[in-house]
């Protein structure tokens, strides 16, 4: 997305399709496009719409009109704030949102955006819904004119008169990072499982490494071996794709800076092995990588911005498939960490894979550990497709990734871990086995992973398996990967 600022009667600049906010209030509406430039005669022929369309700028509403040579851009939307001192950062991103859907409406290429004191601490979000809202996957599309997937808007003009422009351009690049970083993640998960293979995942990572400028290292099945990863080797025996072990580095220029690892479960494709899925929805399977798409882009995000703390990013990374070779019910294997886990169920892989991921990063005895997997399908049944689950076992780290979402407008719920479910895990010739027993699948997650983190350091869960992907489009993005999680692990990496 282009994006440029201007200083200028916003009445006099050209767009497809300005935006102007407005507080709540007819009278506050008029006042703004009189600000704006407006003449009394438009803006009388404008209240006679509002009345009509019974718009009154409350909050998260907006009303689209053609503005018929009136001024010079062709279009205009009224976007409304709500109660002047109730502006939240959420309903701010979700009318980013609706520029976006406007301007696919009325086939803008171009828009207009009047920042103006009400709104100038909403310019991030405002960027970010914008560009999220716009977004979509069109790498596999040929037929240019389906107007359905178009992505119409390419250029954003912000337009301030009175308000300080440098700190708003920071703002506004801070936005486009995190928006393009969320965005670059949907690309990813979206990608089919063919295309999107543990060797591409590395591919991709090598590519980001270099251009955030991250130190990057990869493992393939030799040295995974040599590592003792047994349960990433046990998972990828059935897949004609090798397993690949991928690690970042972002490096703080501050001096005794904390370390915290951040770990992603990366299928690939989860066909569920042995333990085979029932064919509906198994498409949907290629977005089981969603936890190493938000890690991997976060150190996109992160490389750029340049936060106070080291990160390293782990990212284990399998195709879970039936075969001849694979991964069977009853076999017995072992960690990183030495335990042993008799199979249940070779669907229940991603736990295995974090098993040696979160052995590896325990070892290295780091200030906190954050993993993020689409490993339950019961996350669904806890709070919805909008929530990421969070378990931990260290209060201040889960709060302050509760605070980054909830600074980020992503939904997050944590999930208690119940003790009591730990005895399902037994196992009559194992340490373990994988698949637990209680109805609360989610939970049981948290509880399988946990163990292979050394209780002393902080560490939290995030089950994204609801929230990653959308079966219906929204104004923040259309219907497939939400690259969800992304904008608040860079949050909590900047606040850190
Ligand atoms: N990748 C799935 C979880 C999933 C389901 C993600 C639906 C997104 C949408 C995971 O590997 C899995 O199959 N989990 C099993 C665990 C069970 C066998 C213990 C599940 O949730 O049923
Ligand atoms: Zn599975
Ligand atoms: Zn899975």
């Amino acid at each position: 997305m282009k994006t440029s600022f201007l200083k200028t009667k916003p009445t006099t600049a050209k767009s497809d399709l300005i935006t102007i906010f407005s507080v709540e209030g007819r009278k506050n509406v008029e006042g703004a496009l009189r600000r704006a430039g407006f003449s009394d005669k438009f803006i009388g022929e404008i209240a006679k719409q509002m009345i009509a369309e019974n718009f009154t700028a409350k909050a998260s509403t907006s009303i689209e009109l053609f503005a018929a040579g009136q001024i010079s851009s062709k279009n205009i939307l009224i976007a409304g704030l709500g109660k002047k001192d109730e502006i939240k950062k959420l309903s701010m991103l979700n009318l980013g949102g609706s520029i976006a859907y406007s301007a696919k409406n009325v086939g803008a290429r171009s828009v207009a955006v009047v920042i103006d004191k009400e709104v100038s601490e909403f310019a991030k979000e405002i960027t970010e819904g914008i560009i999220l809202g716009n977004y979509r996957f069109l790498k596999y599309k040929t037929c240019e004119d389906d107007d359905d997937d178009k992505t119409f808007l390419k250029d954003i003009t912000y337009i301030m008169d009175s308000v300080n422009m440098n700190a708003l351009k920071g703002r506004i690049e801070e936005g486009k990072v995190f928006a393009k970083a969320t965005c670059d993640a949907r690309d990813l998960v979206n990608t089919p499982g063919s295309d999107a293979t543990p060797s591409d995942i590395a591919s991709e990572a090598r590519r980001v490494a270099k251009a955030a400028k991250l130190a990057i290292s990869v493992w393939g099945k030799n040295e995974i071996k040599k590592n003792r990863m047994g349960c990433i080797l046990a998972v990828a025996k059935g897949s004609a794709e090798p397993p690949r072990f991928i690690r970042l580095d972002y490096k703080s220029k501050k001096k005794n800076a904390k370390h915290v690892f951040l770990v992603g479960k990366g299928v690939s494709f989860d066909a569920g092995g042995i333990s085979l899925k029932p064919p509906r929805g198994m498409y949907a399977m290629k977005s089981d990588m969603g936890g190493a798409a938000a890690v991997l882009y976060a150190m996109e995000a992160i490389g750029r911005l340049k936060p106070n703390v080291n990160i390293t990013a782990l990212i284990p990374s399998v195709e879970n498939m039936p075969d001849g070779k694979a991964l069977k019910p009853g076999d017995i294997i072992k960690a990183r960490n030495g335990k042993t886990i008799e199979i249940f169920s070779t669907d229940a892989e991603g736990r295995l894979i974090l098993a040696d991921a979160l052995s590896f990063a325990s070892e290295k005895k780091p200030d906190a550990i954050v993993e993020l997997s689409t490993l339950t399908g019961g996350a669904a049944y806890c709070c919805g497709e909008l929530y990421s689950l969070v378990m931990g076992t260290n209060d201040k780290l889960v709060s302050k990734l509760k605070d980054a979402s909830k600074t980020c407008g992503e939904y997050m719920w944590e999930l208690p871990i119940v003790e009591e479910y730990r005895k399902g895990y037994t196992s009559s010739t194992a340490d373990l086995n994988n698949q637990g027993k209680s109805k609360a699948q989610t939970i049981l997650g948290a509880i399988f992973v946990r163990e292979f983190v050394d209780d002393k350091i902080p560490f939290a869960h995030l089950d994204i398996a609801a929230s990653g992907w959308a079966d219906d489009g929204g104004l923040l993005g259309p219907k497939g990967a939400t690259g969800v999680m992304v904008r608040t692990l860079v949050e909590f990496a900047m606040n850190y």
